[in-house]
């Protein structure tokens, strides 16, 4: 059987009944899969791990708490043997080659007849990697052929062009804290295929330098208080390239709907008839605490946390921010934008009740080479980040859960 190269085939599995003998790591494995293809799964097996278990009782699967037995894959498409059961294997796929079912075996694949491939998916694809031969089976190679392939398409390091119309348009990406690997996949696709990126100083802009020449880069850089380019020559931007036919990525710091203006651009697209995409992105708000080893819940610390701008002080009558009230929760107060005006939080969060003993911590560029982490308390943060130097970017987290982590020193 090994003689000749598997014949690779894409199965149809909707509805139809598949058997799968053994409810361990091997069906764990392959569930998802023939779940995601919609069959009618059979699960005959005396056990199964925790998540199988979790399947059947959702009712995603069936399940018949047994041993196998002669006549279980009469009525199958398709079977999957992974039994620990040697001689139960070698009878069930005898039973399969009678009926005509297509199986693969975990324990033998020689003598198999169907074999899994390592599979990926991108863009509405499914990439599948088959060995040619049983005998020179090599998994990991196959798994390695298949993740490259999926990235390099994912990144754009390998290029397959689309042969239908391309829609012009923007897509309001979340880029992330600032490491590249921390912008999501589909973030890194649309970024791979634009023609125009035009990105702010915030998030990753490691990524930029990886486009190929023909791409346009736009700094939107809005530095706080600095003269930059305004949110309406953004909006602007974004509109005239659309207009030209091109695919245009806004590329933003964390996710674009959290103090990043995203749905003002989104807004302004809407009314100018431009197609939009929104993907969303790690925001800073938790993972640059997260990076420097705060965690913005604990159980029996903290059960809340509160996202605030601190970009105008609290005695400024353009805050919107309810800071007497925020001094009175327990939980954990996560400042954005606030380096400038920590003195003035800090002095109004102690006036209304919060201890100036409370643990505060400054994350700066989180996340980046960068990265530093400045502790204090209500009471010391003015003077700290002074003496510090502490400068935006920063996430300042309030609260106890500064003291949980390895890190902590409160
Ligand atoms: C205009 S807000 C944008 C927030 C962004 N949309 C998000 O979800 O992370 C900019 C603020 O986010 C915080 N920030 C963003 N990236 C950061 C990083 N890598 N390290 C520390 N703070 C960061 C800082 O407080 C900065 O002043």
């Amino acid at each position: 059987m090994a003689e000749h190269p598997a014949y690779p085939v894409g199965l149809r599995l909707t509805g139809r009944r598949v058997v799968v003998l053994g409810g361990g790591q091997v069906a764990q494995r392959r569930l998802p899969a023939l779940l995601a293809a919609g069959a009618d799964i059979r699960l005959v097996s005396p056990d199964a791990t925790p998540s199988v278990e979790a399947m059947a009782d959702a009712g995603e699967i069936t399940w018949e708490r047994r041993p196998y037995e002669e006549g279980d894959l009469a009525d199958a498409w398709y079977a999957l043997i992974a039994t620990s059961d040697t001689a139960a294997n070698a009878a069930a796929s005898a039973e399969a080659e009678r009926h005509r079912v297509w199986c693969v075996r975990s324990d033998d694949a020689d003598r198999a007849t169907a074999w899994t491939p390592a599979t990926g998916h991108s863009e509405g694809v499914t990439v599948a990697v088959l060995t040619t031969d049983a005998r020179g089976r090599d998994p990991r190679h196959t798994a390695a052929i298949r993740d490259a392939v999926v990235e390099g398409l994912r990144d754009g390091t390998l290029v397959a062009p689309h042969h239908r119309t391309r829609t012009a348009g923007v897509a309001l990406v979340g880029g992330g804290p600032g490491d590249p690997d921390l912008i999501t996949v589909r973030g890194r696709r649309l970024l791979a295929e634009a023609d125009v990126v035009i990105a702010d100083r915030l998030g990753p802009r490691d990524l930029l330098a990886e486009l190929p020449p023909h791409v346009e880069v736009i700094d939107a850089a809005k530095i706080p208080y600095g003269r930059f380019m305004a949110q309406e020559a953004i909006n602007n931007a974004l509109i005239e390239h659309a207009e030209q036919g091109k695919a245009v990525v806004r590329l933003k710091g964390g996710d674009p709907f959290v103090f990043g203006r995203g749905m003002e651009e989104a807004q302004a697209l809407a009314e100018a008839g431009i197609p939009c995409t929104v993907v969303p992105g790690i925001s800073s708000s938790i993972s640059v605490p997260g990076a420097a080893g705060i965690p913005v819940t604990h159980r029996g610390v903290a059960h809340e946390f509160t996202v605030v701008s601190g970009h105008v002080a609290p005695d400024d009558e353009r805050s919107l921010v309810d800071w007497p009230s925020l001094a009175k929760l327990t939980g954990t107060l996560v400042i954005l934008m606030g380096v400038d005006k920590i003195g003035k939080i800090a002095e109004a969060l102690v006036a209304h009740g919060r201890s100036p003993e409370t643990p505060v911590a400054l994350v700066q560029e989180g996340t980046t080479a960068a990265q530093r982490r400045v502790d204090a308390t209500l009471g010391t943060v003015a003077e700290t980040v002074v003496a510090q130097e502490v400068k935006p970017p920063a996430v300042i987290v309030v609260g106890e859960v500064v003291g949980v982590g390895p890190h902590g020193t409160a």
